[in-house]
């Protein structure tokens, strides 16, 4: 939105009221006095007008370490969910930036920046999520390929990037996949009748989940470029 049409709706003001607010030196755009009102305004931009604030949303991002048991959402009626471990005054201002299933643990990212946990979780960002999973049975080399390939999801429509697959023992790998397809990495092994008996997310993109981050903790960071 531009900053005089968001003073004029503040102060319900006309065009020649809006301007003189701006005339007389009384609008602030992230501490600056604002001259004019054709500057855009973006979600964590600062905005007073005397002493009054406008918007000051600060962005904020979360990393957590996700426990088994309780559920990726902001509200569950059933279960307690990972929002529960933010005691926070501004936890509601958060959403997540792509879900774990309730028996998976690992790095979950919490946002209050639209732009940032879109450019995690598109597709087309190509970012990969590492995950640790361990199987009831034997991961074939015929499992591999076809992982290595990329597979076709009728429901969704889409055929998977290809995923990186790196074998810890006969029954567990690491998993790197691109999408974050509902259940994609249970119904990637489903589909050669495995079924997923242990699934822990180390990794989305560079941000890997730091090892003194104990299950169920929590702590802020700033992404690269972040505002
Ligand atoms: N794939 C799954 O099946 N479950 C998860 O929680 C994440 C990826």
């Amino acid at each position: 939105m531009r900053l005089d049409r968001l003073v004029g709706k503040w102060a319900g003001a006309g065009k020649r009221r809006t301007r003189a607010f701006f005339e007389s030196g009384r609008v602030r755009l992230n501490g600056k006095v604002a001259e004019e009102g054709g500057h855009a305004v973006g979600k964590f931009d600062r905005v007073e007008v005397d002493d009054e604030i406008l918007q000051a949303m600060v962005p904020r991002y979360v990393m957590m370490h996700k426990p088994l048991g309780v559920v990726s959402a902001t509200i569950d009626h059933e279960h307690s969910t990972v929002v529960d471990l933010i005691a926070e005054s501004w936890v509601g201002e958060l959403h997540l930036a792509g879900r774990l299933d309730r028996f998976t643990s690992g790095l979950l990212i919490l946002t209050n920046d639209s732009r940032y946990s879109e450019s995690l979780t598109e597709p087309a960002q190509k970012v990969g999520k590492r995950y640790r999973v361990k199987v009831n049975g034997e991961i074939s080399q015929e499992v591999i390929a076809t992982f290595e390939a990329g597979m076709w999801f009728a429901k969704e429509k889409v055929r998977t990037a290809p995923a990186g697959v790196s074998l810890i023992g006969p029954s567990e790998c690491w998993l790197t996949i691109y999408e974050g397809k509902h259940h994609q990495v249970k119904r990637m092994f489903a589909r050669f009748d495995l079924k997923v008996t242990e699934l822990h997310r180390e990794a989305i993109g560079d941000l890997t989940l730091p090892e003194d981050l104990q299950v169920g903790e929590w702590r802020l960071f700033k992404p690269e470029g972040s505002p």
